[in-house]
């Protein structure tokens, strides 16, 4: 089983710490994992337990995309060089390819291994956005590195990759909320809250994209009405306060063995859901959106920025799976 797996939700609703979570989860079940973090607030690496030094002295994906698109064009003769590559450039024949467990150049630039109490995970960040980032260019440049290594990733048995996210406009633009086999909408029990799962169940409904909600913060049978009122079947679990959180966010962090019965459980449920999310993974379709967002990339501002016709990147034949393209050496 290999997996995708995206939390969303509006700021402040527990992306973090529910991806945190989860990635303890997954690390405690010993299954190779990739976690990323490609929220606008960079906080996942102290979420993982970093202190200030180590997260701050995390690699910048961003910063490395001239690298990744070189690595990733390899030999395909349809993308002459990373400058007339851009985030949605798709993989084709002649691409270098991404498998979770491997090493290579990318990872070698990009990732970081943090030890967890219950096992180790890699690690990947797009980098800080600061104030002179000026919204929305920098960013999309920088999630645009994630965008980049996701479609060409092929995932193998057992292995996930975990992502932590914003639920902005951004990544409806790129296509980057198709890249997944399922999402978790982390969701307060508040009509902003909702408002954000309304927006993304939208644009999730005509790709076909996968979408679960997770109740978070939810304090009581109120809140838990409240959200199966708003989000219907789509509400897969609800986690309350948690002490171990908290605990951790006062330095004071507990082993992940200690975690709450109750949301342990959730964190099962979410394992079994994607889990079971994968076996519908069709790559066909997965190459297909991600050929379509490039189009439209390519259109709306692409072409202009690169002055060549990027839907000449487009190989109509290749199709991303285990196996598409033979690694070529770096
Ligand atoms: N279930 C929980 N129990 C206790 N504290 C929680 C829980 N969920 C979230 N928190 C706390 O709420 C705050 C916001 O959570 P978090 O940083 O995970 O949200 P986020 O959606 O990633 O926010 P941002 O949009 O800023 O990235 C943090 O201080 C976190 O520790
Ligand atoms: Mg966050």
């Amino acid at each position: 089983m290999n997996m995708k797996i995206a939390f969303v939700g509006k700021g402040g609703s527990g992306k973090t710490t529910l991806s945190s979570l989860f990635i303890r989860h997954l690390a405690a079940s010993r299954v190779p994992v990739i976690a990323v973090d490609a929220d606008i607030n960079q906080h996942l690496g102290a979420a993982l337990g970093l202190d200030e030094a180590e997260a701050s002295a995390l690699p910048a994906m961003g910063a490395q995309l001239p690298l990744i698109k070189d690595y990733l064009r390899g030999s395909n003769p349809r993308i002459p060089s990373a400058e007339s590559m851009i985030k949605t450039t798709p993989p084709g024949e002649g691409s270098r390819l991404l498998r979770v467990g491997e090493d290579n150049p990318v990872y070698d630039a990009c990732v970081r291994t943090v030890e967890l109490d219950a096992g180790a995970v890699r690690l990947m960040a797009t980098g800080p956005f600061t104030e002179s980032d000026l919204g929305v260019a920098c960013y999309h440049s920088k999630v645009g590195a994630v965008e980049l290594c996701l479609n060409h990733l092929v995932d193998g048995r057992e292995e996930y990759v975990v992502v932590d996210m914003t639920a902005g406009s951004d990544s409806f633009a790129s296509g980057m909320f198709t890249r997944f086999d399922m999402t978790f909408l982390v969701a307060e029990p508040t009509r902003k809250g909702v408002a954000v799962y309304r927006q993304y169940k939208e644009y999730a409904r005509d790709f076909g994209v996968p979408l679960k909600v997770v109740g978070n913060k939810v304090q009581g049978p109120e809140d838990l009405a409240f959200l199966r009122d708003e989000t219907g079947d789509d509400l897969l679990v609800a986690v309350g306060h948690s002490d171990w959180v908290r605990a951790m966010e006062k330095g004071r962090p507990a082993r992940f063995a200690q975690l709450e019965e109750a949301n342990r459980h959730a964190l099962e449920t979410l394992h079994h859901t994607a889990d079971a999310a994968y076996g519908r993974r069709d790559w066909e379709r997965y190459t297909r959106q991600m050929v379509h967002f490039h189009l439209k990339n390519a259109e709306s501002w692409g072409n202009a920025k690169t002055g060549v016709d990027l839907a000449a990147q487009v190989d109509p034949a290749f199709v991303l799976s285990e196996g598409a393209a033979t690694p070529q050496p770096a």
